[in-house]
C-alpha cells in the first residue's frame, strides 16, 4: 500500500525517495499537451483576480512563499503571502478583486481554516484550497478544491507535500499567464520542465551519500546553524532550516544571505555550518560574497550549487532546471541533510518530540 514503509527505515526517507514520481504525477493529472488542465470556473476566478494572498502554516507557507514569486513572475498578480495564525487575527484591508489560496497538506490546519472562514464569511472573496487529502475541511469548505497528488504522507516532517505544492502553483499560475498573454508563461515548456525536474531529483536522491557524509562532517555536533540564499534560494533556506529544527533539534534558521551581515552575523562562530543555496544566476555572486563573509569569521561553508553556477571547491552540484524550478530541487538536498543529521543524533525520524502531524487548534 501507499503508506506501507516497505524496505526503508523511516517514511520520511520513503516519501523523500517518491518525490520524482510526484512530480510524474502532477504532470499526468494536471498536464494535457503542454497546458495546464485544472477545472474551468476555477481559472477564471484566479485569472479575474487582481491580488492574491496565499495563506499557511509550517512547510506550506513556506511553499506559498515560492508561489508568490511563481505568481508574480508567470501570471503578474500581485500576490500576498500570510501566516495563517497571524492573519487570522489581523486587519487585512482585503480590495474588491483579491482572491485567497490556502496550502496545506492535511487540510485540517486549524490556523488556515479560521482564515478561510473569514474570507468567506467577512470578506465574500473566492477561494481555493490546495491539499493533499481529498474531501479535508479545507478541502469542502472553500469554493474550489485541487489535489495535490502526493500520496498519504506519513513522516512528521514535510517532504513531498511541500515540492507537489510549489508544483502545483507552477501550473496554476501558468494556466492564469498564458491567459493573460504573459511571456514568461507562454514561453516555458511545461512538459520539458516537469520530465527534467524529475530527473534533476532523482540525481539528487541517488546521490544520500554524498549528503550524509556532508552530515557527519558538518551536522553530527553543532548547537546551531544556517541556511542562507537570496530570492527563491532563501525560499528554500526557510524551509530547510525548518526541516533541521523539528527532527534534528539543531537550531537552524534561514536567512537572506544579504541580511545576514546586517546583525545575525554575530551569530557566527569557529565551526558554525553555514549552507548557502546558489540556483538563481542574478543573485550568484552575491550570495557566494555573503559565505565569504561568512568563512572569514570561521563558519564551515557548504554551499549547494546548480550547475551551470559552479565552480571550483563547491561541495553539492544539483542538476540544472529552469529557475523558477530549482526549489523542487534544491530542497531535497535539505531534506535529507536533516534525515541524516537526525540519523547522527540518534533521533526518532518520523516522530519528532513535540511535533504533530496535522494541528487542529488554534
Ligand atoms: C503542522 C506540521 C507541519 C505542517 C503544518 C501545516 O505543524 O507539523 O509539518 O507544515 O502543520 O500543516 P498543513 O497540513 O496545513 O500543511
Amino acid at each position: 500500500a501507499a503508506a506501507d514503509k516497505g524496505a526503508y527505515p523511516y517514511y520520511m526517507l520513503k516519501e523523500i525517495d517518491e518525490q520524482p514520481a510526484v512530480m510524474r504525477r502532477i504532470q499526468g493529472k494536471y498536464l494535457d499537451n503542454n497546458e495546464p488542465k485544472f477545472d474551468a470556473k476555477l481559472i477564471k476566478q484566479l485569472t479575474d483576480a487582481t491580488k492574491l494572498y496565499i495563506v499557511g502554516a509550517g512547510t506550506s507557507y513556506h511553499a506559498g512563499l515560492v508561489g508568490k514569486k511563481l505568481f508574480e513572475k508567470l501570471a503578474k498578480t500581485p500576490t500576498e503571502v500570510v501566516v495563517a495564525s497571524e492573519f487570522a487575527y489581523d486587519d487585512p484591508i482585503i480590495e474588491d478583486g483579491a482572491m485567497f489560496i490556502f496550502l496545506s497538506q492535511s487540510g485540517e490546519t486549524a490556523d488556515s481554516r479560521q482564515v478561510l472562514v473569514r474570507a468567506t464569511n467577512e470578506w465574500k472573496v473566492p477561494t481555493l484550497t490546495i491539499t493533499n487529502v481529498d474531501n479535508s475541511t479545507l478541502a469542502r469548505e472553500a469554493d474550489n478544491a485541487v489535489t495535490l497528488e502526493a500520496g498519504p504522507e506519513i513522516a512528521v516532517a514535510s517532504t513531498k507535500a511541500y515540492t507537489a505544492q510549489i508544483a502545483v502553483e507552477v501550473l496554476l499560475a501558468t494556466a492564469v499567464g498564458r491567459i493573460k498573454d504573459i511571456t514568461a508563461a507562454k514561453e516555458i515548456d511545461l512538459n520539458e520542465q516537469f520530465s527534467q525536474t524529475a530527473n534533476a531529483m532523482q540525481v539528487v536522491v541517488d546521490e544520500k551519500d554524498q549528503i550524509q557524509k556532508i552530515a557527519e562532517d558538518n551536522l553530527a555536533k553543532t548547537r546551531n546553524a544556517f541556511y542562507i540564499g537570496r530570492g527563491l534560494d532563501y525560499n528554500v533556506a526557510l524551509e530547510a532550516s525548518l526541516k533541521l529544527k523539528e527532527i534534528s533539534y539543531i537550531q537552524a534558521e534561514g536567512f537572506a544571505a544579504g541580511e545576514l551581515k546586517h546583525g545575525t552575523i554575530a551569530l557566527i562562530e569557529k565551526g558554525t555550518p553555514v549552507i548557502g543555496i546558489i540556483t538563481q544566476a542574478a543573485t550568484a555572486d552575491n550570495t557566494r560574497s555573503n559565505l565569504q563573509e561568512v568563512l572569514s569569521r570561521g563558519a564551515n561553508v557548504i554551499n549547494i550549487v546548480r550547475e551551470g553556477l559552479a565552480k571550483d571547491g563547491d561541495q553539492i552540484i544539483i542538476p540544472s532546471v529552469d529557475e523558477i524550478m530549482m526549489p523542487l530541487v534544491s530542497v531535497v538536498v535539505g531534506q535529507l541533510m536533516a534525515y541524516y543529521a537526525t540519523l547522527l543524533r540518534g533521533y526518532n525520524v518520523d516522530q519528532p518530540r513535540n511535533l504533530a502531524k496535522s494541528v487542529t487548534v488554534e
